[in-house]
Protein backbone atom coordinates (compact mmCIF):
# COMPACT_ATOMS: atom_id res chain seq x y z
CA UNK A 1 0.00 0.00 0.00
CA UNK A 2 0.80 3.53 -0.43
CA UNK A 3 -1.63 5.98 -1.55
CA UNK A 4 0.76 7.26 -4.01
CA UNK A 5 -0.01 6.22 -7.68
CA UNK A 6 3.24 4.53 -9.27
CA UNK A 7 5.24 3.41 -7.12
CA UNK A 8 5.65 -0.34 -7.92
CA UNK A 9 2.59 -1.63 -5.07
CA UNK A 10 1.23 -3.94 -8.43
CA UNK A 11 4.32 -4.73 -9.84
CA UNK A 12 5.75 -6.01 -6.41
CA UNK A 13 2.58 -7.89 -5.62
CA UNK A 14 2.39 -9.98 -8.65
CA UNK A 15 6.54 -10.83 -8.91
CA UNK A 16 7.55 -11.15 -5.53
CA UNK A 17 4.01 -13.58 -5.41
CA UNK A 18 5.47 -15.05 -8.20
CA UNK A 19 8.82 -15.41 -6.96
CA UNK A 20 7.22 -17.05 -3.57
CA UNK A 21 5.42 -19.57 -5.74
CA UNK A 22 8.27 -20.11 -7.67
CA UNK A 23 9.86 -21.47 -4.83
CA UNK A 24 7.20 -23.76 -3.79
CA UNK A 25 5.10 -21.69 -1.59
CA UNK A 26 1.36 -21.48 -2.64
CA UNK A 27 0.05 -17.71 -3.25
CA UNK A 28 -2.94 -15.94 -3.71
CA UNK A 29 -2.55 -12.45 -5.64
CA UNK A 30 -6.33 -10.51 -4.05
CA UNK A 31 -6.29 -7.12 -6.31
CA UNK A 32 -8.31 -4.99 -4.60
CA UNK A 33 -7.89 -1.71 -6.97
CA UNK A 34 -10.23 -1.22 -9.86
CA UNK A 35 -8.35 -0.19 -12.08
CA UNK A 36 -7.52 -3.61 -12.68
CA UNK A 37 -3.69 -4.07 -12.95
CA UNK A 38 -3.36 -7.21 -11.47
CA UNK A 39 -5.31 -9.35 -13.56
CA UNK A 40 -4.03 -7.29 -16.40
CA UNK A 41 -0.44 -7.84 -15.63
CA UNK A 42 -1.17 -11.50 -15.95
CA UNK A 43 -2.30 -11.64 -19.39
CA UNK A 44 -6.23 -12.16 -17.82
CA UNK A 45 -8.94 -10.13 -20.29
CA UNK A 46 -10.32 -8.33 -16.67
CA UNK A 47 -13.29 -6.70 -18.47
CA UNK A 48 -14.91 -10.00 -19.41
CA UNK A 49 -14.11 -11.96 -16.27
CA UNK A 50 -17.19 -14.14 -14.68
CA UNK A 51 -16.77 -13.76 -11.28
CA UNK A 52 -14.62 -10.82 -9.35
CA UNK A 53 -13.66 -9.53 -5.94
CA UNK A 54 -16.43 -7.50 -6.51
CA UNK A 55 -19.18 -10.18 -6.27
CA UNK A 56 -17.30 -12.01 -3.57
CA UNK A 57 -17.89 -8.76 -1.50
CA UNK A 58 -21.09 -7.96 -2.20
CA UNK A 59 -23.39 -11.36 -2.74
CA UNK A 60 -23.28 -13.60 0.59
CA UNK A 61 -23.76 -16.72 -1.68
CA UNK A 62 -20.48 -15.93 -3.66
CA UNK A 63 -17.56 -17.50 -1.90
CA UNK A 64 -13.72 -16.11 -2.55
CA UNK A 65 -12.99 -19.72 -3.75
CA UNK A 66 -15.56 -18.82 -6.39
CA UNK A 67 -13.56 -16.01 -7.54
CA UNK A 68 -9.95 -17.65 -8.22
CA UNK A 69 -8.11 -18.19 -11.65
CA UNK A 70 -4.95 -20.12 -12.40
CA UNK A 71 -2.10 -18.29 -13.60
CA UNK A 72 0.53 -19.58 -16.08
CA UNK A 73 3.19 -19.56 -12.87
CA UNK A 74 2.32 -22.53 -10.98
CA UNK A 75 1.38 -22.14 -7.52
CA UNK A 76 0.35 -18.55 -8.56
CA UNK A 77 -3.33 -18.07 -7.85
CA UNK A 78 -5.14 -14.79 -8.57
CA UNK A 79 -8.73 -13.24 -7.95
CA UNK A 80 -8.65 -10.25 -10.22
CA UNK A 81 -10.79 -7.36 -10.06
CA UNK A 82 -12.25 -4.90 -12.58
CA UNK A 83 -13.87 -1.42 -12.70
CA UNK A 84 -17.18 -2.53 -10.75
CA UNK A 85 -14.91 -2.48 -7.94
CA UNK A 86 -15.75 1.65 -8.02
CA UNK A 87 -19.05 0.73 -6.85
CA UNK A 88 -18.52 -0.79 -3.73
CA UNK A 89 -18.24 1.82 -1.33
CA UNK A 90 -21.83 3.22 -2.51
CA UNK A 91 -23.37 -0.48 -2.40
CA UNK A 92 -22.38 -1.28 1.13
CA UNK A 93 -22.63 2.32 2.51
CA UNK A 94 -25.65 0.96 5.19
CA UNK A 95 -23.79 -2.41 6.07
CA UNK A 96 -22.67 -2.52 9.57
CA UNK A 97 -20.00 -4.64 8.80
CA UNK A 98 -18.83 -2.63 5.21
CA UNK A 99 -15.28 -2.30 6.86
CA UNK A 100 -14.89 -6.55 6.83
CA UNK A 101 -16.40 -7.08 4.19
CA UNK A 102 -12.91 -8.99 2.52
CA UNK A 103 -11.98 -10.23 6.06
CA UNK A 104 -14.79 -12.12 6.43
CA UNK A 105 -14.55 -13.14 2.86
CA UNK A 106 -11.45 -14.92 3.78
CA UNK A 107 -12.71 -18.32 4.73
CA UNK A 108 -11.57 -21.92 3.79
CA UNK A 109 -8.49 -20.98 2.01
CA UNK A 110 -5.05 -23.12 1.45
CA UNK A 111 -2.35 -20.81 0.95
CA UNK A 112 1.19 -20.14 2.07
CA UNK A 113 0.48 -16.00 1.29
CA UNK A 114 -2.02 -13.95 -0.09
CA UNK A 115 -1.05 -10.58 -1.40
CA UNK A 116 -3.90 -8.00 -1.70
CA UNK A 117 -2.87 -5.01 -3.92
CA UNK A 118 -4.13 -1.90 -2.64
CA UNK A 119 -5.77 1.15 -5.03
CA UNK A 120 -3.86 4.74 -4.52
CA UNK A 121 -6.38 5.94 -2.15
CA UNK A 122 -7.18 5.78 1.39
CA UNK A 123 -10.84 4.69 1.91
CA UNK A 124 -13.07 2.15 2.39
CA UNK A 125 -11.60 -0.50 0.09
CA UNK A 126 -7.90 0.29 2.09
CA UNK A 127 -9.74 0.02 5.80
CA UNK A 128 -11.09 -3.35 4.19
CA UNK A 129 -7.69 -4.60 3.40
CA UNK A 130 -6.03 -3.34 6.63
CA UNK A 131 -8.49 -5.35 8.66
CA UNK A 132 -8.23 -8.68 6.80
CA UNK A 133 -4.55 -8.37 6.81
CA UNK A 134 -1.40 -8.86 9.68
CA UNK A 135 1.32 -7.57 7.61
CA UNK A 136 1.71 -3.93 5.42
CA UNK A 137 4.71 -3.72 2.85
CA UNK A 138 5.00 0.04 1.68
CA UNK A 139 6.99 0.58 -1.47
CA UNK A 140 8.01 4.11 -1.67
CA UNK A 141 9.11 5.42 -5.20
CA UNK A 142 12.02 8.02 -4.07
CA UNK A 143 9.75 10.88 -4.50
CA UNK A 144 8.57 13.94 -2.40
CA UNK A 145 5.12 12.49 -2.93
CA UNK A 146 5.91 8.84 -2.55
CA UNK A 147 7.56 9.92 1.00
CA UNK A 148 4.31 12.06 1.94
CA UNK A 149 1.92 8.75 0.98
CA UNK A 150 4.21 6.92 2.99
CA UNK A 151 3.24 9.41 5.97
CA UNK A 152 -0.06 9.55 5.24
CA UNK A 153 -0.26 5.33 5.17
CA UNK A 154 1.54 5.22 9.17
CA UNK A 155 -1.35 7.75 9.73
CA UNK A 156 -4.05 5.56 8.66
CA UNK A 157 -2.32 2.75 9.96
CA UNK A 158 -2.03 4.23 13.33
CA UNK A 159 -6.18 5.64 13.39
CA UNK A 160 -7.23 1.38 12.15
CA UNK A 161 -5.06 0.09 15.12
CA UNK A 162 -6.94 2.41 17.34
CA UNK A 163 -10.42 2.36 16.31
CA UNK A 164 -10.85 -1.09 15.35
CA UNK A 165 -8.55 -2.64 18.45
CA UNK A 166 -6.21 -4.01 15.46
CA UNK A 167 -3.47 -4.57 17.59
CA UNK A 168 -1.73 -7.53 15.54
CA UNK A 169 -1.10 -4.89 12.23
CA UNK A 170 2.31 -4.32 11.58
CA UNK A 171 3.80 -2.75 8.57
CA UNK A 172 6.83 -5.69 7.68
CA UNK A 173 8.78 -4.20 4.92
CA UNK A 174 9.29 -0.50 3.23
CA UNK A 175 10.62 -0.81 -0.36
CA UNK A 176 12.47 1.85 -2.50
CA UNK A 177 11.83 2.20 -5.82
CA UNK A 178 12.76 3.76 -8.88
CA UNK A 179 15.50 4.75 -7.69
CA UNK A 180 17.99 7.43 -9.62
CA UNK A 181 21.09 8.73 -7.93
CA UNK A 182 19.88 12.65 -6.99
CA UNK A 183 20.40 14.39 -4.16
CA UNK A 184 16.99 14.07 -3.40
CA UNK A 185 16.36 10.38 -3.78
CA UNK A 186 19.25 10.04 -1.22
CA UNK A 187 17.51 12.39 1.08
CA UNK A 188 14.70 10.19 0.72
CA UNK A 189 16.55 7.01 1.09
CA UNK A 190 18.21 8.26 4.21
CA UNK A 191 14.77 9.35 6.05
CA UNK A 192 13.17 6.23 5.28
CA UNK A 193 16.29 4.28 6.81
CA UNK A 194 16.07 6.31 9.97
CA UNK A 195 12.60 5.80 10.55
CA UNK A 196 11.91 2.35 9.52
CA UNK A 197 15.62 0.90 10.44
CA UNK A 198 15.93 -3.21 9.25
CA UNK A 199 11.76 -2.83 7.96
CA UNK A 200 13.70 -1.17 4.98
CA UNK A 201 14.39 -3.92 2.20
CA UNK A 202 18.51 -3.31 1.86
CA UNK A 203 17.56 -4.50 -2.34
CA UNK A 204 16.01 -0.63 -4.24
CA UNK A 205 14.09 -1.55 -6.97
CA UNK A 206 15.99 0.54 -9.81
CA UNK A 207 14.32 1.16 -13.41
CA UNK A 208 14.47 -2.01 -15.37
CA UNK A 209 12.56 -1.29 -18.97
CA UNK A 210 11.91 -5.57 -18.77
CA UNK A 211 9.62 -4.80 -15.83
CA UNK A 212 7.31 -2.63 -17.88
CA UNK A 213 7.95 -4.57 -21.17
CA UNK A 214 7.06 -7.93 -19.33
CA UNK A 215 3.68 -6.25 -17.96
CA UNK A 216 2.55 -5.20 -21.20
CA UNK A 217 2.65 -9.15 -22.27
CA UNK A 218 1.18 -10.08 -19.64
CA UNK A 219 3.85 -12.11 -17.87
CA UNK A 220 5.98 -11.81 -14.29
CA UNK A 221 9.84 -11.00 -14.98
CA UNK A 222 10.29 -14.35 -14.04
CA UNK A 223 8.44 -15.69 -17.01
CA UNK A 224 9.44 -12.86 -19.68
CA UNK A 225 13.22 -11.75 -18.62
CA UNK A 226 14.70 -14.47 -15.83
CA UNK A 227 17.74 -13.41 -16.19
CA UNK A 228 17.82 -9.48 -16.50
CA UNK A 229 18.92 -7.17 -13.45
CA UNK A 230 14.72 -6.46 -12.78
CA UNK A 231 14.13 -10.19 -11.97
CA UNK A 232 17.44 -10.29 -9.78
CA UNK A 233 16.23 -7.45 -8.44
CA UNK A 234 12.15 -8.70 -7.52
CA UNK A 235 14.22 -12.35 -6.44
CA UNK A 236 16.30 -10.20 -3.62
CA UNK A 237 13.02 -7.97 -2.80
CA UNK A 238 11.15 -11.46 -2.34
CA UNK A 239 13.74 -13.26 -0.33
CA UNK A 240 14.13 -10.18 2.05
CA UNK A 241 9.40 -10.31 2.21
CA UNK A 242 9.84 -13.72 3.19
CA UNK A 243 12.55 -13.25 5.77
CA UNK A 244 10.91 -10.99 7.55
CA UNK A 245 11.29 -12.20 11.23
CA UNK A 246 8.32 -11.10 13.09
CA UNK A 247 5.80 -13.13 11.09
CA UNK A 248 5.02 -15.98 14.04
CA UNK A 249 4.36 -18.97 11.32
CA UNK A 250 7.84 -19.26 9.21
N1 LIG B 1 11.63 -1.02 -11.49
C1 LIG B 1 10.89 -0.66 -12.54
N2 LIG B 1 11.48 -0.39 -13.72
C2 LIG B 1 10.74 -0.02 -14.79
N3 LIG B 1 9.41 0.11 -14.77
C3 LIG B 1 8.75 -0.15 -13.62
C4 LIG B 1 9.46 -0.56 -12.44
N4 LIG B 1 8.56 -0.76 -11.45
C5 LIG B 1 7.35 -0.49 -11.98
N5 LIG B 1 7.47 -0.12 -13.28
C6 LIG B 1 6.40 0.32 -14.19
O1 LIG B 1 5.89 1.52 -13.68
C7 LIG B 1 4.47 1.58 -13.80
C8 LIG B 1 3.84 1.78 -12.41
O2 LIG B 1 4.12 0.67 -11.59
P1 LIG B 1 2.96 -0.04 -10.77
O3 LIG B 1 3.52 -1.26 -10.17
O4 LIG B 1 1.76 -0.20 -11.65
O5 LIG B 1 2.67 1.05 -9.65
P2 LIG B 1 1.38 1.22 -8.69
O6 LIG B 1 0.70 -0.11 -8.60
O7 LIG B 1 1.93 1.69 -7.38
O8 LIG B 1 0.50 2.26 -9.35
C9 LIG B 1 4.08 0.26 -14.47
O9 LIG B 1 3.90 0.49 -15.83
C10 LIG B 1 5.25 -0.66 -14.22
O10 LIG B 1 5.43 -1.59 -15.26
MG1 LIG C 1 -1.30 -0.60 -9.04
Amino acid sequence: MNEKGGCGKTTLTVNIGAYLASQGKKVLLVDMDPQGHIGKSLGINVRSIDISIFDVLLEDDIFLSDAIYETTTPNLDVVPTNKRLTDFVINVSKHNDRHLKLKNSFVGLDYDFVFIDAPPSLGLISINILMAINEVIIPVSLSFLALDGCAEMLDTIKTVKRNFDKKDLVISRVIATFYRETKLANKILEKLQHHFGDKLCKTILKFDVKIDQGQSFGKTIFEYSPYSAGAKMLEDIAIEVLKYDGRSSW
